[in-house]
């Protein structure tokens, strides 16, 4: 059975990115997969303040005390990852990028538990044009981590709405989340 780890970065409980990250969701347990998801501003994620305690010692990981630590068991756990944000100013929330920031945990262990992971974005903004909105350099962003830890992009949904939940409108995109869920909860 598939482990799918969720993490939702919008401050608005119904907004549009979390809107699609319950279709995400519905489609992975309707696979058969196990899934846990995670409203980050509903818990405490500091940002990383670079004391590089991790690296100094890799496996206790990071010193901060707070529900990333909650987290931190979860990521090593999962199969795959979602993690969906609303972009502002160009790229993901703040609470999306202080709990990415976080993933420096990882860095001085042999190796990178996020190596061979399958991660799913979801990203909702409010201009029309994906260029202009920055979600595309969301996406690039997500791109170079992967990369950089060894991950793989499942696929990304993405789109345009501005009222909390009105992205659920756009049958098209709320299928695709769907699928996005069934193909990461069959492990396909
Ligand atoms: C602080 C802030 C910054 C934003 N910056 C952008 C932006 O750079 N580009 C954009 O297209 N929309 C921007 N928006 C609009 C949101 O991305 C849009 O309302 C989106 O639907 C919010 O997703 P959510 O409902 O999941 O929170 C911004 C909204 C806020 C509150």
């Amino acid at each position: 059975m598939s482990k799918i780890l969720v993490v939702m970065g919008s401050p608005r409980a119904k907004g549009n990115s979390s809107t699609l990250a319950r279709q995400v969701i519905a489609g992975a347990e309707e696979a058969g997969a196990q899934v846990e998801s995670y409203v980050l501003q509903d818990m405490d994620i500091r940002p990383c303040n670079a004391c590089d305690a991790c690296l100094r010692d890799p496996d206790r990981g990071c010193v901060i005390e707070d529900d990333m630590q909650a987290l931190y068991p979860r990521i090593r756990e999962a199969d795959a990852i979602v993690i969906a944000s609303p972009i502002y100013w160009f790229t993901v929330s703040a609470q999306t990028k202080a709990f990415l920031d976080r993933w420096y945990a990882f860095e001085g262990l042999e190796e990178n538990p996020l190596k061979g992971k399958q991660l799913g974005i979801v990203l909702a903004y409010g201009d029309s044009d994906p260029f202009n909105s920055g979600a595309v350099n969301a996406l690039r962003m997500y791109q170079d981590a992967c990369r950089y830890v060894g991950a793989h992009i499942a696929g990304a949904v993405y789109g345009s709405a501005s009222k909390p939940g009105e992205i659920a409108r756009d049958e098209a995109l709320m299928d695709k989340a769907y699928r996005l869920g069934e193909r990461l909860g069959t492990g396909a």
